[in-house]
C-alpha cells in the first residue's frame, strides 16, 4: 500500500518464514510488480511455490529485467512497477512490513490489472 507522496513510501507485508523475507531483509530492496489479468496463471504459480526451492523466473518461463536503482531483477512485461529502497521495517505478528522508498516507478502497461482478496480470489481494476 502507500503511504506516502513526499517522500514517495510504499509498504508491502511479507510472511517471517517467506524465501523473500530473508531476500528483502538482506539486500534492503524490493520491487513491486502489477500484474495484468492475462498473467493470473503466474501469479497463482509464483504465489505457491517459494524460491527457496525453484528458480521462479526460469521454471515458469518468465522474462526478467534488472532493476535500475536497486540490484534486483523484476518482471519484464508487467502493467508497472516500483523500484523500493527499504527505509523502515516493522515486526508485526508473523510477517514484517516493509517500508519501501520508490526510487523508480512506471505504469508502462495499459488494460486490467488484477488484485486479490485471499491468495485465491482475483478481480481486475482498469486505468
Ligand atoms: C495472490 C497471492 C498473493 C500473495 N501475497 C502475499 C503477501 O502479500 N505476503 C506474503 O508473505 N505472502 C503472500 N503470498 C504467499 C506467497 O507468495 C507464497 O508463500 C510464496 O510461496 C512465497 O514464496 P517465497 O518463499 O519465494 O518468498 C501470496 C500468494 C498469492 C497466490
Amino acid at each position: 500500500m502507500p503511504t506516502s507522496f513526499k517522500p514517495p513510501l510504499y509498504a508491502i507485508s511479507i510472511g517471517l518464514p517467506r524465501f523473500s523475507h530473508d531476500v528483502i531483509k538482506n539486500s534492503g530492496a524490493f520491487c513491486v510488480n502489477f500484474i495484468a489479468d492475462e498473467q493470473r496463471e503466474m501469479v497463482i504459480k509464483c504465489g505457491t511455490s517459494s524460491g527457496r526451492n525453484v528458480d521462479k523466473f526460469r521454471e515458469f518461463k518468465i522474462a526478467k529485467e534488472e532493476c535500475e536503482t536497486i540490484e534486483c531483477p523484476k518482471i519484464k512485461k508487467v502493467v508497472g512497477f516500483l523500484e523500493c529502497r527499504v527505509v523502515e521495517s516493522v515486526e508485526t505478528g508473523d510477517h514484517t512490513i516493509f517500508i519501501g522508498e520508490v526510487l523508480k516507478s512506471n505504469l508502462q502497461g495499459h488494460g486490467k490489472r488484477i488484485y486479490h482478496i485471499d491468495g485465491t480470489r482475483f478481480a481486475t481494476v482498469s486505468d
